[in-house]
């Protein structure tokens, strides 16, 4: 069985029928729930807040993976956690004292994931792999879905996979952004462990086929 995770980004959902499209890739076989939360002022897009995040907790079983991009994420933590956040994940550009913050995600239940924009070194994360339950790489620049992965990222996903090797803590390693049927062997390769897929996956009507085509391909 395969051990690896695919994270759905709901972000290329039809946000007019959340809770069916939720549903929909539930039933198409993905692992879990990715949720995109965009401030426009640390990217230049909007979306959702925590409410709709309990929205969505209401219709699923699978666990969601919030992935804050905002300003000062240590404000909202309680708030997206009681909204029922599984994974939540804090960019470490915005997060001064990132270790204080993701020990307070761990405190108040959840699991707490740090994410690195393209351009951000992985030292940014090293200090704290201890205190996290996953890094995420970015492999586009955040804010939208549907962008072209960054090729110059495969490098640096296989260097994060030697630093959590060589670390042996049980960390995840995750990546968001352009993932799709073109760009997953090399990302299996990589020694990735959890994909997030937004328009792979939401792509035509037929999300069992764009799920299953990915998870096939997964170890
Ligand atoms: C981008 C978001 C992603 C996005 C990925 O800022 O963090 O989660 O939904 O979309 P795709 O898979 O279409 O690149
Ligand atoms: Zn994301």
């Amino acid at each position: 069985k395969r051990k690896s995770k695919l994270s759905a980004s709901i972000l290329s959902a039809d946000f007019g029928k959340l809770a069916e499209e939720v549903k929909a890739v539930e039933r198409a076989g993905t692992d879990w729930i990715h949720v995109d939360v965009m401030d426009g002022h640390f990217v230049p897009n909007i979306t959702i807040g925590p409410d709709v995040v309990k929205a969505i907790r209401g219709v699923t079983a699978l666990p969601l993976d919030v992935h804050l991009m905002i300003e000062k994420p240590e404000r909202y933590i309680e708030a997206f956690i009681r909204a029922g956040a599984h994974y939540l994940g804090v960019h470490a550009e915005v997060s001064p004292h990132l270790h204080r913050t993701v020990q307070r995600i761990r405190e108040l239940g959840a699991r707490p994931v740090v994410t690195l924009n393209p351009s951000t070194p992985l030292c940014a994360v090293e200090d704290v792999l201890g205190d996290i339950d996953m890094v995420l790489l970015m492999t586009v620049n955040p804010g939208f879905g549907g962008q072209k992965f960054i090729p110059s990222m495969l490098p640096k996903i296989r260097r994060c996979r030697e630093m959590i090797d060589e670390s042996r803590l049980p960390v995840l390693l995750e990546v968001d952004g352009g993932v799709n049927r073109g760009t997953i062997d090399d990302l299996v390769d990589a020694g990735v462990d959890v994909f997030v897929a937004g328009s792979a996956v939401f792509a035509g009507n037929d999300y069992a086929r764009n799920v299953n085509g990915l998870v096939e391909r997964m170890r």
